[in-house]
């Protein structure tokens, strides 16, 4: 199994390209199974989440094509030959459930296991299958799956989410577009990947309003055609690399980032005491001199603080003067990177869905161990800042969020690199 090695103690300074968001492109993926044409997403991030995303359209029956090393994919779909999303690739990701609502919409048919995932809480799919029965789905769970049919089309029905959930209203944003009739989706999802979805359902001729705010309103069409769409930039692979220079000092241009993706998380960086401004390419993120400030974070549904980038703000605030509060309110049990964060010398009390972090002068390095995407990630932000040497095990969790991660680092003058183990 590979692990990444950090040398710390170095000053980042440089560039650093931001990818497609990945998140975004997990559930574009899925909209291809709405039409028998093609639909072309460009701007794609390379991500081993990817490669399942596609490994389980092509067991539906999508022909995927990966053109230019994977920035562009071609998703076509002639027809689904199986309408039965398989334990075995579910359970590597969770993203997966967003199949359901484009194969009911079109086929009246779909079969998909529960999913598994990030080990970060219980994680229920129960508010996708609510607003699906709502759009008149029959659902039957057995044995591990969800049996769904709507042998006479979806219809169109007004829905509110008790809970906002991206995952929900994407699936829902899906299968909607194809149903009879008009949906209204209140307490809807206001995730820039959400407006990326409906942008590039709209280019395939969905009728779809409000996106990007709490109420959206879907007029469903008969089909839907081909289409060409540019994945949105990362803004979680975009806040992680802000962090870079925020945590070591100096200073890195993040091509094409934009600060409407990150504005909660940059305001809380700006208190700490970093620098942020906007460039022709997109953002600059520097720090010179002076200790961190310890600042209060709050996770919450976009436009709030993103619950993707607090592992790695705790990281920032382990070395902050003073005593930072952290609070998780969208998933319970998010905090698995403290602990290896304390193996670095922080100082973290975790309390229920709240950490306190007193800032230390400095962290040292240390053997870690990766527990989830962005956990994983955090640890690298804190080794690039500790002394000596940190080996983070485990990475496989970070190659499914974080392309080329220990390139784009050492472009920036980092102390970083990839050890290939062969399993014992
Ligand atoms: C997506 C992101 C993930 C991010 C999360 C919150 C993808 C592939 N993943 O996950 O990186 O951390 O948004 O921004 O886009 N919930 C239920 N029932 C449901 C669905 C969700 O109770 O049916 C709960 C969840 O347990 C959680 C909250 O709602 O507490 C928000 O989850 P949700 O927004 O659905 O997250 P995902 O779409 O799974």
């Amino acid at each position: 199994m590979d692990s990444i090695l950090v040398r710390g103690g170095q000053r980042l300074n440089g560039r650093i390209a931001i990818s497609g968001a990945k998140n975004a492109c997990l559930a574009l993926m899925p909209a291809a199974l709405l039409s028998d044409e093609p639909l072309t997403l460009t701007n794609a991030p390379r991500l081993s989440d990817i490669r399942t995303m596609t490994a389980l359209l092509e067991s539906l029956g999508c022909e995927v094509a990966a053109l230019q090393q994977g920035r562009v994919l071609v998703v076509g779909t002639e027809a689904i030959r199986d309408h039965t999303a398989d334990y075995e690739i579910v359970r590597r990701m969770r993203a997966s459930i967003l199949v359901l609502g484009p194969m009911l919409a079109r086929d009246g048919q779909a079969v998909v296991s529960l999913p598994g995932g990030c080990a970060i809480g219980a994680r229920p799919v129960d508010l996708h299958l609510a607003g699906l029965e709502a759009l008149g789905a029959k659902l039957d769970l057995r044995d591990g799956y969800v049996h769904a049919t709507a042998p006479r089309r979806l219809r169109g029905a007004t829905f509110a989410f008790p809970t906002v959930s991206v995952g929900a209203t994407e699936n829902l944003l899906m299968a909607a577009s194809l149903a009879k009739g008009t949906t209204v989706l209140k307490n809807a999802a206001r995730e820039p990947e959400i407006v990326d979805l409906a942008q590039c359902l709209r280019r395939m001729g969905a009728q779809i309003e409000g996106d990007g705010t709490e109420t959206i309103v879907i007029d469903g069409v008969e089909r839907l055609r081909g289409a060409t769409h540019p994945v949105v930039t990362d803004r979680i692979e975009l806040g992680t690399y802000m962090l870079a220079p925020a945590i070591t000092g100096g200073e890195v241009e993040l091509i094409g980032g934009r600060r409407d993706l990150v504005a909660a998380f940059a305001d809380r960086l700006e208190a700490a005491g970093v620098e942020i401004s906007e460039t022709a390419e997109g953002l600059k993120v520097s720090r010179q001199n002076g200790r961190i400030r310890a600042v209060d974070v709050v996770t919450a549904p976009f436009p709030g603080f993103p619950t993707d980038l607090q592992a790695q703000m705790m990281a920032l605030l382990t070395l902050a003067d003073g005593v930072s509060h952290l609070e998780e309110r969208i998933f319970e049990n998010r905090f698995m990177h403290a602990p290896e964060l304390s193996r670095m010398g922080a100082k973290i009390e975790v309390h229920g869905g709240g950490a306190t972090v007193t800032g230390v002068e400095r962290l040292k390095g240390a053997p870690v161990m990766a527990t989830d995407l962005r956990a994983s990630v955090s640890l690298i932000l804190a080794g690039l800042a500790a002394e000596g040497e940190t080996r983070v095990a485990r990475v496989y969790h970070l190659d499914r969020g974080y392309e080329r991660v220990e390139e784009k680092l050492s472009a920036c003058g980092a102390s970083i690199e990839r050890i290939h183990e062969r399993a014992a």
